[in-house]
């Protein structure tokens, strides 16, 4: 097979980076705001989720090829193909070239809430070697001291905003990579159908912020040896 002809390599480039912000990254994203809802129905509901994530064998080898490196090859190759301009192909008309700067703005804003957030959560929880059931107590502590402050709700509405927008806009721009929706029609409903997903997911994640700030409740860890 000889090597890839330049244009082949970009249109390669920009149809890997459309599906790792479907797969993993969008269902990582769908997953962990559904996830931290369960905040929301109870703190006990709520560390069982947290258990069982931390008691996954390989769990960090998981996080690594799941959820790490997808999402940095989905903002390098984005960050790339921007500068290349070869991303907007797609998008004809004002509305849509807006929602194409929103898209690369939304962006570089969840890289920075990512570091953020990764910087308070997963590194502290490693450094201090909170494994298994000792990462929920330490966690949700964690997360209760986050949303202590208008500061730290402030931040976690502005990267749960960025998130959900950037998913749902980049929905639309995934089918039409791929060519899913054809027509004026399909792409109008597809805009409609893909606002509520993102209105959706929004207020999942901001019911989670309302309950950590008003019922922030610390839990023991759960002794094994009970059961
Ligand atoms: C209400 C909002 C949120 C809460 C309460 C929350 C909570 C958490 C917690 C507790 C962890 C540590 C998980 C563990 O180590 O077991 C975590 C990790 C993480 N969060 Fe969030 N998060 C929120 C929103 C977001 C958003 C909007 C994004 C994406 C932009 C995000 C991306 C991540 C990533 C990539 C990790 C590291 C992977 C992992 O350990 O699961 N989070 N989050």
């Amino acid at each position: 097979m000889g090597r890839l002809r330049k244009d082949q390599f970009h249109l390669l480039l920009i149809k890997t980076h459309s599906l790792t912000g479907l797969i993993p990254v969008g269902a990582f994203l769908v997953f962990h705001l559904a996830a931290n809802s369960l905040r929301t129905v109870g703190v006990w509901q709520y560390k069982l989720s947290i258990d069982l994530i931390n008691n996954l064998p390989f769990l960090i080898w998981i996080e690594i090829i799941f959820i790490y490196i997808p999402i940095l090859f989905h903002s390098l190759v984005g960050v790339y193909l921007s500068f290349q301009g070869k991303l907007n192909v797609h998008r004809y008309n004002y509305g849509r070239n807006w929602m194409y700067t929103l898209q690369r703005l939304s962006g570089g804003v969840i890289f920075a809430f990512l570091v953020y957030h990764m910087g308070t959560t997963v590194v502290p929880k490693l450094l201090a070697g909170k494994e298994q059931f000792e990462a929920a107590p330490f966690l949700i502590s964690v997360m209760n001291q986050e949303f202590q402050t208008l500061g730290g709700r402030v931040i976690y509405m502005v990267g749960i905003m960025a998130a959900t927008f950037h998913f749902a806009n980049g929905l639309w721009g995934f089918c039409m990579s791929w060519g899913i929706l054809v027509g004026a029609a399909a792409q109008r409903n597809a805009s409609l159908i893909f606002i509520l997903f993102g209105l959706v997911l929004t207020v999942i994640g901001f019911a989670t912020v309302v309950e950590f700030s008003m019922n922030p409740i610390e839990v023991q860890a759960t002794v094994p040896e009970s059961f």
